[in-house]
């Protein structure tokens, strides 16, 4: 599988700290924050991996990643930020038919994904994680046992678990984004590739172990550093 990294965005929740860098760059604890999903697909067995990032900081990102162990590492460069799916599309040439794990520049995990990435074949993949504060997630609607809905930042959550930032998609997912519509923010959003699939049935959501968060804003960037210095780092 190959994986994608998005690293674009304006980092508006993180100002004034983004005036002057990348959101991706900032530190967690001792290193940036853009090692950390890095290592998760390196230890999920991904070898070949592309950045997206808007060109402003591409020469900070090339001198920080320089020796990053274990992984080769291109980029692709977002002109203006338009949703995750949005950037994702500047990825279908990388991705050239195959499989890919695509994981949020913010999100920091525990856990490790090598079995999900043996096991996928095709369709799409969410993660799960019970948290707090679901409202400020992709939200996962549950009917019976089953997801029937992921709703984006419902203002009622009707569940606890989030929609984590990492998914896994089938070559499909190119076309998938071509059709949609921008949402009333003007994205194109992640929530509705995975609900498309949804409706298709060939979405799998699983839920993860250990912690989770993301750092895009002050109390969850303080929240990671706080956990990777308590836990170590990979
Ligand atoms: C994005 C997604 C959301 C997901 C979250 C995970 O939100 O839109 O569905 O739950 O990442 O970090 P954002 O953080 O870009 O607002």
């Amino acid at each position: 599988m190959k994986g994608i990294v998005l690293a674009g965005g304006k980092g508006t929740r993180l100002l004034p700290l983004t005036k002057f860098t990348n959101k991706h760059l900032l530190p967690i604890y001792d290193r940036p924050m853009i090692f950390f999903p890095l290592a998760t697909l390196r230890e999920s067995g991904v070898r070949e991996v592309l950045i997206v990032t808007d060109g402003k900081y591409l020469a900070d990102f090339k001198k920080i990643l320089k020796n990053f162990p274990g992984l080769k590492i291109s980029f692709a460069l977002q002109k203006k930020p338009d949703g995750i799916a949005g950037a994702l599309r500047l990825a279908e040439k990388f991705a050239a038919g195959e499989n890919i794990a695509v994981i949020l520049g913010d999100n920091i995990f525990e856990a490790n994904f090598k079995k999900d990435v043996c096991e996928f074949q095709s369709g799409a993949q969410v993660f799960l994680k019970k948290v707090a504060d679901p409202e400020r997630f992709g939200v996962a609607e549950i009917r019976g046992t089953r997801v029937s809905k992921i709703i984006e930042k419902p203002k009622n959550p009707k569940s606890d678990l989030a929609v984590v930032g990492l998914y896994f998609f089938d070559k499909n997912v190119f076309d998938i984004i071509r059709k949609m519509n921008p949402s009333k923010r003007g994205e194109l959003e992640i929530t509705d590739v995975n609900n498309f699939y949804l409706q298709q049935k060939s979405l799998i959501c699983s839920k993860i172990k250990g912690f989770w968060t993301d750092a895009g804003t002050f109390e969850s960037l303080a929240a990671a550093t706080k956990l990777v210095r308590e836990k170590g780092q990979k």
